[in-house]
């Protein structure tokens, strides 16, 4: 019998709703972004975030069964995203997901918005099967965790500082680019030279696959603000090519690392950051000669979405991780 999943996702700035079929066939993706309101402030400002959310949810979910030709009588479960996140944010999802689950008597599924971000995977490539070890490089994460099974996860590595997103907004915003910062740095880096500028590519100790990209922000941070003291013009292509290499290089270097560690076969790349460019050529052109192979989602199921959710939604779902109505938002829910 089909299996079919509401999930939704409210942790940061998007306002999703997505009914997936059997944890790999998405039927929805409705996604209400609201980078327009969060732009002019330079980043994600919690308490506009939460009023956006309100205003919103209700009608995102109603797309979302709309959209899959669906009511509420055909869905099995609601999975929700409980964390990590916003937690003002977070509490209009799991609040929403609550009184559906409740008014409606179907069970709750909460997600870890991280295994989310990895579940996208199997809806992108539907015969994509555990183990394999994925990156996750967002706005808020960057792990390397090897994926057991569909609901067991071992983190292999960790940033101690930046998320390798936040370290691209960072940039772009130094540079004047605007918000969000990723898929800017990604565009104007194509006319740069990678080679240009060597900013660091750091490495804690030998034996860790954890990441810093305080280095390499703080370098890039430097070298624009010495130019500026001496008159100087930047290439800003130059610059933003040689920050991305950088970030790039060790974000390569340590999933493979985790890979060849783990003896998998398979790569998969998750989170906002999956979606540039030179990450995945990077990573597919240095696995290929190892025998890997490198897959990734659509640029729409890297950033925020629901379908993510309720992919991984399913599974938990399957494995009987439901909660009851008293589930709350936890803002630093662990992987
Ligand atoms: O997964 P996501 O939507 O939100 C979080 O869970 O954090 O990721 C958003 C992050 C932002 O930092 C954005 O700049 C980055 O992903 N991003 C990119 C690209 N597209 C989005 N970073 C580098 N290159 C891109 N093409
Ligand atoms: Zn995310």
């Amino acid at each position: 019998m089909d299996t079919y999943i509401l999930g939704i996702e409210s942790s940061c700035d998007e306002t999703a709703a997505s009914v997936v079929k059997n944890g790999r066939e998405i039927l929805s993706n409705v996604i209400n972004t609201q980078i327009d309101f969060h732009k002019k402030y330079g980043g994600v400002v919690p308490e506009i975030a939460s009023r956006k959310h309100i205003e919103n949810i209700d009608s995102v979910i109603d797309e979302a069964l709309l959209e899959a030709n669906m009511t509420f009588d055909d869905i099995d479960a609601i999975a929700v995203t409980y964390g990590p996140g916003l937690v003002g944010a977070l509490l209009i999802g799991v609040s929403s997901a609550k009184a559906l689950s409740f008014a409606l008597n179907k069970p709750l599924v909460p997600v870890n918005h991280i295994r989310g971000h990895i579940s996208a995977n199997f809806a992108a490539h539907t015969d994509l099967e555990p183990p394999f070890v994925c990156l996750v490089a967002s706005g808020g994460h960057s792990h390397i965790v090897y994926v057991k099974d569909y609901t067991e996860f071992e983190v292999l590595g960790r940033t101690r500082d930046d998320a390798a997103g936040e370290a691209f907004d960072k940039i772009a915003r130094v540079l004047g680019l605007g918000y969000p910062g990723g898929p800017l740095v990604d565009k104007l880096a194509k006319d740069g030279d990678p080679k240009a500028i060597s900013f660091p590519r750091v490495r804690m100790d030998k034996n860790s696959l954890d990441f810093s990209f305080s280095g390499v922000k703080t370098a890039v941070i430097n070298y624009i603000h010495k130019a500026e003291q001496k008159g100087e013009e930047i290439n800003k292509a130059d610059v933003a090519a040689s920050f991305q290499d950088a970030v790039t290089d060790v974000l390569c270097e340590h999933t493979i690392e985790a890979a060849i560690k783990k003896k998998v076969k398979t790569i998969a790349i998750a989170g906002g950051v999956a979606a540039n460019s030179n990450l995945r050529e990077k990573m597919t052109d240095l696995c290929k000669k190892r025998g890997i192979s490198v897959i990734y989602p659509p640029p729409v199921l890297c950033t925020d979405n629901a379908a993510m959710i309720a992919c991984a939604g399913y599974y938990a779902y399957k494995n009987g991780d439901v909660a009851e109505l008293d589930l709350n938002a936890v803002p630093n829910l662990p992987l």
